[in-house]
């Protein structure tokens, strides 16, 4: 979860170095460094901390140089200190490393390293690569870090310079994300596309097993056997800007703004001329998708609460069951899964270990898997079967928004096929359907514009030390995904619940001092919801309820009201979830919470 860049070409390394690593930071932020190579010397600079602190360090003492890496930390292996921050060189001091991912045999080889005479530095994982290299060395780098590289168990996009090579850089890759920028005169290696759009559109992805050889004006890539392949490229429409807060103040919040955009790209060509849903990426004829007896959705986190959704849509529309599992649980539990299952894998980085491993288990066990995620080129559309792309460009904060709304999107097409395909839904139903569906994007755009009391509301809970989510049917998957937005940027304790469990204990914390946030919009269990809150509101809680326009009895119930458009209880979930994701933005930023990055946390969790 660490992010690494590298540059060679003609202008000052260093520079471009920071400028990548800016929009890395949101993968770690534990600390930062560069090594730069110039005349025979390898400078390096590495603090802990935020990159601003290194930026003002390089600031003091400009770093010369054309050729050169650079890293932001998430701490695996090893405390956030100066010594554990990368690069990390050789005992030489003529090489250096950066990496992201994880050493699973360092141990073994810091033994057979430091039993060779090698004087390792650091606590971590990372260090070894080095003096790996450096001990495989005999004047050919690619050849050092090929062999270094087959040693290694675990995951690594690593990327590499050494004196006698002062324009190479030399990068591998597997099990975590690795591209290159190819420049004009100048090539860029990069764990993440932002960092290259202000330099190319034009981007290779490196597979697993592969090594890139980087010089200014060549890019090279080998495979594990050392044969040279054609490098997969292709052009990134995202402009620098999308990379950017585009004028909003945090990128969580220009990525709520963004949801209608995401919404529309997601659903774009997905019915065709003849009112046909359009999901080519299944490759499944309508008799397979009759055939599948069982989907099971894997995810985790946000993306959990998106299959959810998609489990009460699935379903209804096309009868068949749907079990949804964490993906941690999944891996490990001997799950009941086997070719007649239809596997969804929900991943918005495409990284996370733990779904990666449940595609994998289901794979062994014959079910076809697709995979939802945002991310071109990333492990999961190497792993799956199939893969369906939600269309919610870069998503910086740490804290999933669009991607979650993609999802839900994406997943409404997933189930409306299946519907299709199975006949339970006659095609007039479809098309009403992906009708009201269609609409769903303008639907967020009026919430979006008509948002302003969101952030008074949310004045009067600044303060709170727990808070209760409750939600019915489709408002359960809402309400769970809206006590986590709150929680994992708040740091407010918040817990979600079906509003019918209330009785059964939870009811037990209800004070003045918990608000109790419900999802009450229009739905066939609207009435139950109403005596739920009744419930709390007779121990003094103060209510919070997302509700439909028009609703006007909600008022008497409720201290505050978020309202969304009338639109049917089956595609309310995408709606209800964006009134509680700006209620958790504007709480937390009136805590002053870094809500982009906020503690303890990462991106995408690339490791068990
Ligand atoms: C959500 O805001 C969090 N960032 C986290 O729960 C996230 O959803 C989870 O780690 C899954 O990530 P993925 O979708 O990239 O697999």
């Amino acid at each position: 979860m660490c992010g690494i860049v590298g540059y060679t070409g003609p202008r000052q390394a260093c520079g471009v170095l920071l400028g990548g690593l800016t929009r890395l930071e949101y993968r770690g932020y534990d600390s930062a460094g560069v090594a730069v190579v110039s005349d025979g010397e390898m400078a390096l600079v590495r603090r802990v901390g935020k990159l601003e602190n290194l930026k003002a360090a390089v600031a003091g003492d400009p770093v010369v140089g054309t050729a050169g890496i650079g890293h932001t930390r998430w701490a695996t292996h090893g405390a956030p200190t100066e010594d554990n921050a990368h690069p990390h060189r050789d005992c030489s001091g003529r090489l250096a490393i950066v990496h992201n991912g994880i050493i699973e045999n360092f141990a073994e080889l810091r033994t057979e390293l430091a039993a060779a005479g090698h004087a390792i530095r650091s606590e971590t994982d990372t260090e070894v690569v080095a003096h790996l290299i450096e001990a495989l060395y005999e004047g050919d780098l690619v050849a050092a870090v090929q062999k270094a590289t087959a040693r290694l168990h675990g995951s690594y996009a690593i990327a590499a310079v050494h004196l006698d090579h002062p324009d190479l850089l030399v990068a591998a890759r597997k099990d975590s994300p690795l591209i290159i920028g190819l420049g004009d005169g100048e090539n860029i290696v990069a764990s993440d596309i932002p960092a290259v759009l202000e330099h190319t559109r034009r981007v290779a992805v490196l597979h697993d097993g592969q090594v890139a050889v980087v010089t200014p004006e060549r890019v090279t890539v080998h495979d594990a056997s050392g044969a040279e392949v054609e490098p997969e490229v292709m052009v990134v429409e995202w402009d620098l800007d999308a990379a950017e807060k585009g004028g909003y103040e945090d990128f969580m919040l220009k990525e709520i703004f963004e949801q209608p955009k995401a919404l529309r790209e997601t659903l774009r060509g997905r019915v065709g001329e003849d009112g046909r849903i359009q999901m080519s990426e299944l490759q499944m004829s309508d008799e397979e998708l009759a055939a599948i007896e069982r989907v099971f959705i894997v995810a985790c986190g946000t993306s959990y609460h998106a299959g959810l959704v998609a489990k009460l849509l699935i379903e209804q529309w096309a009868r068949v069951p749907v079990e949804v599992d964490v993906s941690s649980e999944f891996r490990y539990r001997d799950p009941i899964v086997d070719r007649n299952t239809l596997v969804v894998a929900i991943t918005q980085s495409g990284e996370t270990a733990d779904t990666l491993a449940g595609v994998r288990e289901a794979r062994e066990r014959g079910a076809r898997v697709f995979a939802v995620t945002n991310v071109v080129g990333s492990r999961v559309t190497r792993e799956a079967d199939g893969v369906i792309y939600t269309h919610a460009g870069p998503e910086i904060g740490v804290a999933a928004t669009k991607t979650f709304t993609a999802q839900i999107a994406a997943l409404s097409v997933l189930a409306l096929r299946l519907a299709q395909a199975r006949a339970t839904l006659e095609p007039e139903q479809v098309a009403s359907l992906w009708a009201e569906l269609a609409t769903v994007p303008d639907v967020v755009e009026a919430i979006l514009a008509d948002a302003q009391d969101i952030e008074a509301c949310a004045r009067e809970y600044t303060q709170a030390v727990s808070s209760l989510f409750l939600g019915r049917g489709m408002g359960v998957p809402v309400a769970m995904e809206g006590a986590l937005k709150l929680k994992e940027i708040s740091y407010i304790h918040a817990e979600a619940y079906p509003a019918g469990e209330m009785k059964h204990g939870p009811i037990a914390l209800i004070t003045p001092d918990v608000p109790v946030v419900v999802v009450a919009t229009q739905g066939h269990t609207y009435e139950k919801v109403v005596s739920n809150i009744q419930e709390v509101r007779a121990r003094g809680a103060r209510v919070i309820a997302v509700a439909t326009y028009g609703d006007e009895a909600i008022r008497s119930y409720a201290e505050h009201v978020l309202w969304i458009p009338q639109v049917s209880e089956a595609l309310s979930a995408i709606p209800a979830a964006v009134p509680l994701q700006l209620l958790a933005y504007h709480i937390a930023k009136l805590r002053g919470c870094n809500v982009d990055q906020p503690r303890n946390l990462a991106k995408s969790v690339t490791v068990e």
